[in-house]
């Protein structure tokens, strides 16, 4: 088949498509009422008789210089490879992943693009029977950056909007049998400008293609748009549309199960009706109850089409500075998510997307931003049906206009950008206005403003005012806030200031949204309590949502071999980030920022988040008496309360009782308690049914034991490795960008005979002194003395020791907090006891290696070998925090990637006795004042070490 390729439309400013189909609905209609009904929602999009998902084998071409494929194309001398769509050029190994931040990848000033654009040029055939009687339409549900389709000979369109779905009618080109589609991508177009996100910047046809072939008379689009009557009751809005022929087919139109529901009528091309008087049940994120709505078109008395629409009735209303959802002040526990798999990259499948959204729901998250564009269809379809309130962001950023031209506004700000904004806005708008969950629309992220924003605030509140909007950018301008007042990564101090009304009354308008905090990347976030403590407390503050769900990250094979393995320098890597593919800019690992690994497995972070974010929260009333408080705002919680009394650390007593607490109730429970001794200390543990648990202390002691050292060899080799310690791996959250530690890193003090200086200033002197005690024991006693000099904002990670013991002392047991890391701002996910485990078992294998395995809160701990000698550590001045590794610190600092780190042949133990939290700073604020080390007054602790046998 011969064509003739259109050269230059993703370099024309005027040209952001052609051709394209107004935007609707998405949705896969059916031939059979009964078949839709039967079909699981997984399958939904692949088993219809109307639709084919023209994914899989594709033929493949790739340009390095779209400019070399041929103007005049034979697609049948053309030499292909063959691919698998949906797929990205960088995850196949056409080219190497680039990860970037707020940087576009070239800096030619908007809209000029550079001279090479790489190209890839697609090819599928498909047979179509009965082509005739059939409208045929093609549905790009995202490609990057842009599509230039053709069609059996015929150019048939162009689109940009690489998260928005595209659509062409090739109704009057498709032919009986076999049929052709060639589609070129072009890596960039001026729609880039608009894609700035933080994120790989990935290349081609990344989600389905669907091929719509219904009867020529056809259900084009749908709006089913409940709003709220002063009475509670609701009324239905139906706008349908019937492209075609309609004159003689009818349309019945049924919500199950809700009376008075129904409403049958002719045909026309557009559609209107209202259902009055309608008393559904509510759809909120806890209960997310759904009505299926089915509209079917028939002929003759026969049905030809039939779509179901699971639709929720809600109402969300801003009253002043308040947020309500169905009259309830909600909070949004959230987090952002982006469209990543380690192995796909931007390709989500449906199942992907199950896995993300079952797991957030059992750690307790409600909310979610689609960070930063319009996800497949399918997130939107499993949030209406598991319960999440979503913030459903357009596919525009601008980052760039900063990073590479110095004016954030730069494109924001030009109205001659205006109609591309609204184009994507519209997408978004009207491919999912019909979903329960869409709780706010987001006009997209960092793109400044304002004038092309305003535009499509302007444009969302004529179409559908019920639904409030948000975008963070527009603070930067004038405007500073459009339905909703809403930053990222404030402090807490400010976000009380805010929910106190202390704050400029910019804030104070509308309800505040922190659309990005507690930035969760390596170890963390910390803090998150005190943030969501402070969303409880104050009516006007709505939550936020953490950032970000997942590490962004190339997973490499190595059993598969081929192009795309390996680091580049000849090494074996699984996980690569920025800079590992041979990238000319890259922002390094801020994209391995996630609460979960790239595999989905919850980093810590993620497990302190379930916690925080639980519903119910226990407070102590009296000596045996609690209150439950319930932070849901519609659902009771119901579920088996489980206790345990810990006597030093060891559960003694358990009991259960079913705890019933309604939608922000509270209720209290007495429970029979032994009474307390005098000298030990307790801790009571309540597990919330699996869903979350939290620990009380009732009496917290120092710590005071007997020592009864049993002798053993190494032991006197132990101590003479003693050396004191104020540095730790870097924590992504301590150091990015050396926001966190002031004019010093702590790394950079210079040693000298008497201390520690900085600028010929002396900051501090360390001293360590050691007492022999009875059988062998020592006494440490370190201390931390503060140069006269020492600079105001000096701070350091932790004061500690560290001591090297045998490689054979690998056996690990504790009194202290969590079988899990902790720090003291990164808590809730640790619960106080006796623990046993291994060297080995304390690591965690954060993707850029950073300080781990920490457990603070510790009364005694003890290393030993298999046969139990080795060394106890007992009787501290105060608790102690302690990390124990087959690697030294240095050797951690200096890793890059997991594959740096080997076992060194010993142990390496680090006591500390004061310990600082990890904070948000990689991207946000440092930890609260009170996790920091207070050098001012100097620093002092002392342990008991003995061997024992
Ligand atoms: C925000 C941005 C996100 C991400 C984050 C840092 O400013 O909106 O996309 O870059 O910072 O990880």
């Amino acid at each position: 088949m011969k064509y003739r390729i259109q050269q230059n439309h993703h370099r024309e400013f005027e040209i952001y498509e052609k051709n394209k189909r107004a935007p609707r609905t998405y949705f896969i209609p059916y031939s059979s009422k009964e078949a839709l009904r039967g079909v699981p929602d997984a399958r939904q999009r692949y088993e219809s008789d109307l639709v084919r998902v023209l994914s899989g084998a594709w033929e493949f071409r790739y340009y390095p210089n779209g400019a070399d494929i041929p103007r005049e194309l034979d697609s049948e001398t053309l030499e292909f490879d063959q691919i698998t769509v949906p797929s990205t050029w960088q995850r196949t190994g056409y080219e190497a992943p680039v990860y970037l931040n707020t940087r576009y990848e070239f800096d030619d000033f908007p809209p000029g693009l550079p001279d090479i654009i790489s190209a890839g040029v697609y090819r599928k055939r498909f047979a179509l029977e009965g082509a005739a009687d059939k409208a045929c339409i093609v549905s790009f549900l995202g490609a990057a950056s842009c599509v230039d389709l053709y069609c059996n000979g015929y150019h048939i369109g162009y689109s940009e909007g690489a998260h928005n779905t595209a659509e062409f009618d090739l109704s009057a080109v498709v032919r009986e049998g076999e049929n052709e589609l060639l589609v070129v991508v072009h890596k960039w177009c001026t729609g880039t400008f608009l894609e700035c996100q933080d994120m790989f910047r990935e290349n081609g046809i990344f989600r389905d293609v669907l091929l719509y072939t219904p009867p020529k008379t056809y259900l084009n689009d749908f709006w089913l748009r409940p709003l709220k009557n002063a009475d509670g009751t609701y009324r239905l809005l139906a706008n349908i549309e019937v492209q075609g022929e309609p004159n003689g087919w009818s349309l019945d139109f049924v919500v199950e199960g809700l009376e008075g529901a129904a409403h049958s009528v002719g045909a026309k091309e557009r559609l209107s009706f209202i259902l009055e008087n309608l008393r559904p049940v509510e759809w909120n994120a806890e209960i997310p109850t759904l009505y299926n709505a089915y509209i079917t078109l028939s002929k003759a008395g026969e049905l030809t089409q039939a779509a179901k629409i699971p639709i929720g009735f809600k109402c969300v209303e801003i009253n002043g500075d308040k947020f309500a959802f169905n009259g309830q002040l909600i909070k949004l526990k959230g987090v952002n998510h982006h469209d990543t798999n380690p192995v796909t990259g931007y390709f989500m499948s449906y199942e992907d997307y199950r896995r993300d959204l079952e797991l957030m729901k059992s750690l307790n998250v409600n909310a979610i931003r689609t960070s930063h564009y319009p996800p497949d269809p399918h997130l939107l379809m499993l949030a209406d049906a598991l319960g999440f309130y979503v913030v459903d962001e357009a596919d525009i950023e601008t980052h760039g206009a900063e990073a590479n031209h110095k004016n954030y506004h730069l494109i924001s700000h030009d109205k001659l950008w205006i109609p591309r904004y609204l184009d994507r806005i519209k997408r978004m708008l009207f491919r999912d206005r019909n979903h329960a969950c869409v709780t706010m629309w987001s006009l997209g992220n960092e793109a400044g403003g304002h004038h092309c924003q305003d535009a499509c605030y302007a444009f969302l509140h004529a179409v559908q005012p019920e639904i409030p909007v948000h975008y963070e950018g527009v603070r930067h301008t004038p405007v500073r806030a459009y339905d909703v007042y809403s930053e990222m990564y404030t402090d807490i101090l400010s976000c009380e200031a805010i929910g106190k009304k202390e704050a400029e009354e910019r804030f104070l308008q509308k309800p505040y949204f922190l659309c990005e905090y507690a930035h969760a990347m390596g170890f963390g976030p910390g803090n998150l309590e005190e943030y969501v403590l402070a969303f409880y407390k104050y009516d006007n503050l709505m939550g936020g949502c953490v950032w970000e769900w997942a590490d962004h990250a190339v997973r490499h094979d190595q059993e598969a071999g081929g192009r795309n393995q390996g680091s580049g320098d000849g090494r074996f890597l699984q996980y690569t980030y920025g800079g590992d593919h041979g990238e000319r800019v890259h922002d390094g690992n801020f994209c391995v920022d996630g609460l979960v690994y790239p595999d989905r497995r919850p980093h810590t972070g993620a497990l302190q988040m379930k916690n925080v974010y639980r519903p119910v929260r226990a407070a102590k009333l009296g000596d045996t008496t609690f209150s439950f408080t319930n932070h849901n705002r519609f659902a009771e919680e119901r579920c088996p309360l489980q206790w345990t009394l810990l006597r030093n650390g060891q559960g003694f007593i358990t009991g259960s009782c079913e705890l019933c607490v309604p939608a922000m109730g509270s209720q209290e429970i007495t429970l029979v308690l032994p009474p307390m001794d005098e000298n030990a200390e307790y801790h009571i543990t309540f597990e919330y049914g699996g869903k979350a648990f939290e620990q009380l202390p009732l009496r917290e002691l120092p710590v005071e034991e007997a020592i009864s050292p049993v002798p053993n060899s190494e032991f006197s080799d132990v101590l003479d490795t003693v050396q004191l310690n104020f540095l730790r791996a870097w924590l992504d959250n301590d150091n990015w960008k050396n926001w966190t530690f002031g004019p010093y890193k702590p790394d950079e003090l210079i040693a000298m005979p008497d201390g520690w200086y900085a600028d010929d200033e002396k900051q501090f002197s360390l001293s360590l002194s050691q007492e022999d005690l009875d059988g062998g024991a020592v006494k440490f006693t370190a201390k931390l003395t503060p140069g006269e000099d020492m600079l105001e904002d000096l701070q350091i990670p932790r004061f500690g020791l560290t001591f090297r013991l045998p490689a054979e002392w690998s056996r690990v047991k504790y009194f202290g907090l969590g079988d899990i890391e902790n720090l003291p701002d990164v808590r809730a996910q640790a619960k106080l006891g006796i623990f046993e485990t291994t060297v080995k078992g304390m690591h965690e294998p954060y993707i850029k290696p950073q300080e781990n395995g920490t457990r603070c809160e510790v009364r005694w701990l003890q290393l030993t070998n298999e046969e139990g000698s080795g060394v106890r550590i007992t009787n501290p001045s105060k608790l102690l925090s302690f990390c124990a590794h087959t690697y030294p610190q240095e050797s951690l600092t200096a890793a890059k990637h997991q594959e740096d780190l080997r076992d060194e042949g010993a142990v390496f133990l680090s006591v500390d006795g004061f310990l600082r939290g990890s904070g948000s700073s990689s991207c946000g604020p440092d930890t609260l004042d009170e996790y920091k080390i207070d050098l001012s007054d100097g620093l002092a602790f002392s342990f008991v070490m003995a061997p024992v046998g």
